[in-house]
């Protein structure tokens, strides 16, 4: 059972983990991405009471209690998957989508033997956070990840405006974050930046569900 009613009324989605994008039956492109930070979002989310849809990429973890999982496996499978749960009052887009798919996929494995490496031929996968954000069916929160090796804020400032986000969580992994425990990050914003030292990506996850409460949850004054 959650353990407030801050986000109770409340529908959220959230996408994590990685697409693949396959090659061949046995091969795939994708992006490092272990799903847990996306995942302790999500677990968060319901925590606070919120409805949670969990779309997630091909990952080995449990579904965090209360939460709907939609599993997908590749970009278009995602973008799909993230239009169907639509409208919602907060997305929070996780996951490390491929940017480029093949154009073709091989119906039989690609035999090494005798023949030169293959030359894939790749297209660009649709941008998911940037498609929510300029939805007619629009979230009133739309919040994205920016992973960064540098210029990490910068970068990060840049991404929010070109895709419309309301705020970007950029976190930089340059370091071990990848697969790891903890994480540091920045929240941006229309306000300005919040740098939160380096912890536990649950400890991150409650913090950002919080931080998403307030904002689905504006003070009136009297
Ligand atoms: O452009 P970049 O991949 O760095 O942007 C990261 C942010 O955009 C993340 O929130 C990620 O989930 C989202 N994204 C997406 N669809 C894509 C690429 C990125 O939703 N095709």
């Amino acid at each position: 059972a959650p353990v407030s009613d801050q986000l109770a009324g409340k529908h959220v989605l959230v996408t994590a983990g990685p697409t693949h994008e396959p090659i061949d039956p046995v091969r795939y492109i994708a992006n490092r991405s272990s799903g847990k930070q996306g995942y302790a979002i999500a677990a968060a989310l319901a925590r606070l009471g919120a409805t949670v849809t969990l779309v997630s990429g091909p990952v080995a973890l449990e579904c965090p209690p209360g939460v709907d999982r939609v599993f997908v496996e590749t970009a278009l499978e995602m973008a799909e998957a993230v239009k169907a749960a639509l409208p919602v009052d907060a997305a929070v887009m996780v996951a490390a989508v491929a940017d480029w798919r093949t154009t073709e996929v091989s119906g039989e494995k690609m035999k090494k033997r005798g023949s030169a490496p293959p030359a894939l031929r790749l297209t660009e996968n649709p941008d998911i956070l940037a498609s929510v954000a300029a939805s007619a069916k629009r979230p009133k929160l739309v919040v994205g990840f920016a992973a960064e090796t540098e210029k990490v804020i910068d970068h990060a400032k840049d991404k929010r405006k070109r895709k419309g986000a309301d705020w970007i969580v950029a976190n930089d992994v340059s370091g071990d974050v990848m697969g790891g425990e903890v994480n540091a990050v920045h929240i941006i914003s229309d306000a300005g930046v919040e740098s939160l030292p380096e912890m536990a990506k649950d400890a991150v996850a409650q913090i950002l569900a919080e931080r998403i409460a307030d904002a689905l949850n504006p003070v009136t004054e009297p």
